[in-house]
């Protein structure tokens, strides 16, 4: 693909095109009814997630017109609960000097009753070498949206390339802050820290003191908060070899739990690095404190680099749900929202014990839907149960006792995503029994195992007529408790009031 085709811009796209377009969208059977999706083209990082005027407000990376990584927008989408959304609009056009090549990730904050947007501008110089700016966007309570002139930071501080991105904002008592995703000109990742007494000038204030100093070759979309008095840091680092379970994914995500950053030495004294989440399609999360104090997370379904079965339908990836971040024995769990129990409809339960056999229930069945499902007392080698299962497909979750392993297969899940990153995930666990709280979607399913002790977060893409759903239980017995609801549409494909 050559650099015009690359960069084409939205109005470069005549109207029988984008009717082509939408129509191709339309006709995918992979549209998600509850995840928050392109209406055309290609979606990836969530950016700029705040409580704002009475609302939710998300944006994303949005490229418009094809499924590769082409001109990013911000697309806009907002929400009274977190569960229904609304598509707003674009609210970030790539357009100033300083983001002509897009307007890459960043986050939002509240300051004098405006949202404002503080993003990456991607560039490149005559040569084509990338040159970063820092910049700012602001919004009033109506949604309109005014760029800043210039960019509030124009360089890339002596010792980093210009991978050097993804500013996430804070407020602290003293001073705003923000967190900056960098490379180091020898080639690893870090983060950065500025310093802004007002949102407009910013001042350099150092690199984040961590012991990952030889951790991958570039932190893409750090995040940094404080949780129950304890420091997190979210980062993105790329290029970790896989071991063993870990790591497996083209890209990784995860975060380390500290003593809260020293603002001053901008020491953080952490511990291990844990990948938040288990599946295969997780990336560039992003966090928001709510009015209620809550800390809330959402993240890319997808992951960089990847082919995906929509690519020929027009359209590719969606947002994860939204989830809430609790510390747990040094831990962070992620729990749905509570908000999404509004999408439930018909409930079906089931109450049994099975020994050595597999097992259906009549009418227990769905393409979307949310499932907890309990196995307690388990004295089995093995539980586990089926979704979306048809004639030649299934998807598998697993958990064998002896091995204490819980495993999500999806080799028969329907049309092929990636090989080259292995049809199974699994992960540790240490537990007598197991709840499994499923959310499945049309292309999706979203695992949180044990109360959000950890996340199975995936793309399938079987077919609509696999809609079976099965336990098992190997060599032994166990109960099993499982309650199901039919979930409603909560998101459309249409834009503001078309
Ligand atoms: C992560 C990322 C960010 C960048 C954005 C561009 O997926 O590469 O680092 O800002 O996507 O779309």
């Amino acid at each position: 693909m050559n650099r015009d085709q690359k960069y084409r811009r939205l109005e470069q796209a005549s109207p029988e095109e984008m009717a082509a377009l939408k129509k191709k969208v339309k006709e995918s059977p992979w549209r998600q009814t509850y995840h928050i999706q392109p209406i055309t083209g290609l979606l990836n990082d969530p950016n700029g997630f705040a409580y704002f005027a009475g609302e939710y407000h998300l944006f994303y990376q949005w490229f418009p017109l094809d499924t590769y990584h082409g001109l990013k927008y911000w697309y806009h989408t907002a929400s009274k609960d977190l569960v229904f959304w609304r598509n707003v609009g674009i609210a970030i056009e790539p357009e100033e000097p300083y983001d002509t090549l897009g307007a890459y990730s960043g986050s939002g904050i509240v300051k004098d009753g405006k949202l404002h947007l503080m993003y990456t501008g991607n560039t490149r110089d005559d040569d084509w070498n990338r040159q970063p700016f820092q910049c700012m966007a602001v919004m009033d309570s109506h949604g309109t949206v005014v760029k800043l002139k210039e960019p509030l930071i124009g360089y890339v501080p002596a010792g980093y390339t210009a991978h050097f991105r993804d500013p996430k904002v804070w407020r602290d008592e003293d001073m705003y802050r923000c967190i900056i995703g960098a490379q180091r000109e020898d080639l690893t990742g870090t983060a950065v820290i500025y310093e802004s007494p007002n949102l407009s000038t910013w001042r350099y204030a150092g690199e984040m003191k961590t012991l990952l100093d030889n951790f991958g070759f570039m932190w893409e979309c750090p995040d940094y908060f404080e949780l129950d008095g304890q420091g997190v840091l979210l980062f993105c680092p790329q290029g970790l070899q896989p071991q063993g379970d870990r790591f497996r994914n083209i890209y990784q995500s995860g975060y380390i739990v500290g003593k809260p950053l020293d603002r001053d030495t901008l020491d953080f004294d952490h511990g291990v690095f844990h990948e938040l989440d288990r599946g295969f399609d997780f990336y560039a999360p992003q966090t928001m404190e709510d009015d209620q104090g809550r800390r809330i997370l959402v993240a890319w379904m997808g992951q960089p680099e990847i082919g995906y079965p929509t690519d020929s339908h027009g359209w590719a990836h969606c947002l994860t749900l939204p989830r809430t971040l609790e510390l747990r024995s040094g831990k962070l769990v992620q729990q749905p929202v509570v908000e999404l129990q509004k999408l439930r409809g018909t409930r079906r339960e089931v109450q049994d014990t099975l020994t050595s056999e597999m097992k259906a229930y009549e009418g227990l069945r769905g393409q979307a839907f949310e499932m907890i499902c309990e196995f307690n007392p388990v004295n089995a080698e093995g539980v586990g149960l089926e979704i979306r299962t048809g004639e030649m497909e299934r998807t598998v979750i697993r958990y064998d006792i002896d091995r204490q392993r819980l495993t999500l297969d999806r080799s028969f899940s329907g049309e092929k995503i990636d090989s080259r990153y292995g049809p199974t995930r699994s992960c540790r666990l240490v537990s007598r029994h197991i709840k499994l709280h499923l959310f499945v979607d049309i292309s999706s399913v979203e695992l949180f195992v044990n109360d959000g002790e950890e996340v199975f977060t995936s793309r399938i893409f079987p077919h609509p007529d696999s809609q079976g759903i099965r336990f098992f239980v190997n060599n032994g017995s166990a109960g099993l408790k499982v309650v199901k609801w039919d979930l409603a549409r909560a998101v459309n494909d249409m834009e503001g009031n078309e």
